[in-house]
């Protein structure tokens, strides 16, 4: 028996999910964009996994998720009405066996289409799978203490980085890896879908400058907790950066935290 899909686990989170991230002010009018990865037996379990509504094509070469099922965010629509019609601001798509296909299996019931930035996120996936069997999810959003970040600040990796494990505690523990950086570039083309994921082989966030974040999980709980404590930790540099900072977090004592963490940390961000 197919159960009612607006009912299942995915489709309730990523409903309160993207209520959230619009409550906190990180995405404006349709700005920002969600797809989770969904395995056979969630598919079936809602949907006629045969029964594909309409095909449409890529635009780029999709063949390494082939026959994966993805839960996306629709191109155009607002956050703020995801929750309220769910089958019309998101939809489900496979990957047609030859990599050219979007099959739509569920929602987009307007007759629009998945996000314009899925270029990024099919390739988001592909790398972060390669690093993490169990990834599923890639979230773009557009915080606001994030992006005023970008306009002050030197859009380094490494230089990004310590400024934010500088903030507070959180920020080395949560995101060990490092936050991957890239400058302004044209959005929603297979380019910059290139140079982000080149990003997440070693990071599981990548910052657009001048634009937005992408962060990446095995779940939307974990995705959403990186981007928000990047956006609380550009908040406090925000808030501070026009000030005498008279107190920092040494590298000595962001070696000591990590440590005694064991945390697989980004050494080599670290002047020590
Ligand atoms: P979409 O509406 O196509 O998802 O685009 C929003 C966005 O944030 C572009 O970067
Ligand atoms: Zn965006």
């Amino acid at each position: 028996m197919i159960k009612d899909i607006l009912k299942s686990k995915f489709v309730v989170e990523i409903c309160e999910t993207a209520t959230n991230m619009y409550r906190l002010g990180w995405d404006e009018r349709n700005g920002g964009n969600i797809s989770c990865l969904l395995t056979e037996d969630e598919v079936c379990e809602y949907l006629s996994p045969e029964k594909v509504l309409r095909c449409i094509p890529l635009g780029f070469d999709g063949s390494a998720l082939s026959g994966k099922a993805l839960l996306v965010t629709g191109t155009g629509k607002y956050f703020k009405n995801i929750a309220s019609d769910p089958e019309t601001n998101l939809g489900i798509i496979r990957i047609s066996d030859d990599g050219n296909n979007a099959e739509v299996l569920w929602g987009f019931k307007d007759g629009g289409r998945f996000t314009s930035e899925l270029p990024t996120h099919i390739m988001t996936h592909v790398a972060r799978l390669k690093v993490d069997p169990y990834h599923r999810v890639v979230m773009h959003s557009h915080p606001t203490n994030t992006l005023a970040m970008t306009r002050v600040h030197p859009l380094e990796a490494r230089e990004f980085t310590r400024s934010l494990w500088q903030t507070c505690s959180e920020c080395i523990m949560v995101f060990p890896d490092g936050i991957g950086v890239l400058p302004w570039m044209v959005c929603g083309t297979n380019e910059i879908g290139v140079a982000t994921a080149d990003l997440m082989n070693e990071h599981r966030l990548v910052i657009w400058g001048i634009h937005g974040i992408y962060g990446t999980g095995n779940s939307l709980d974990e995705a959403f907790g990186l981007i928000e404590t990047v956006e609380k930790a550009a908040q406090l540099y925000m808030l501070t950066a026009h000030l005498p900072i008279l107190n920092t977090i040494t590298d000595d004592e962001l070696k000591a935290l990590a440590e005694s963490l064991s945390l697989d940390y980004r050494k080599d961000y670290l002047n020590i």
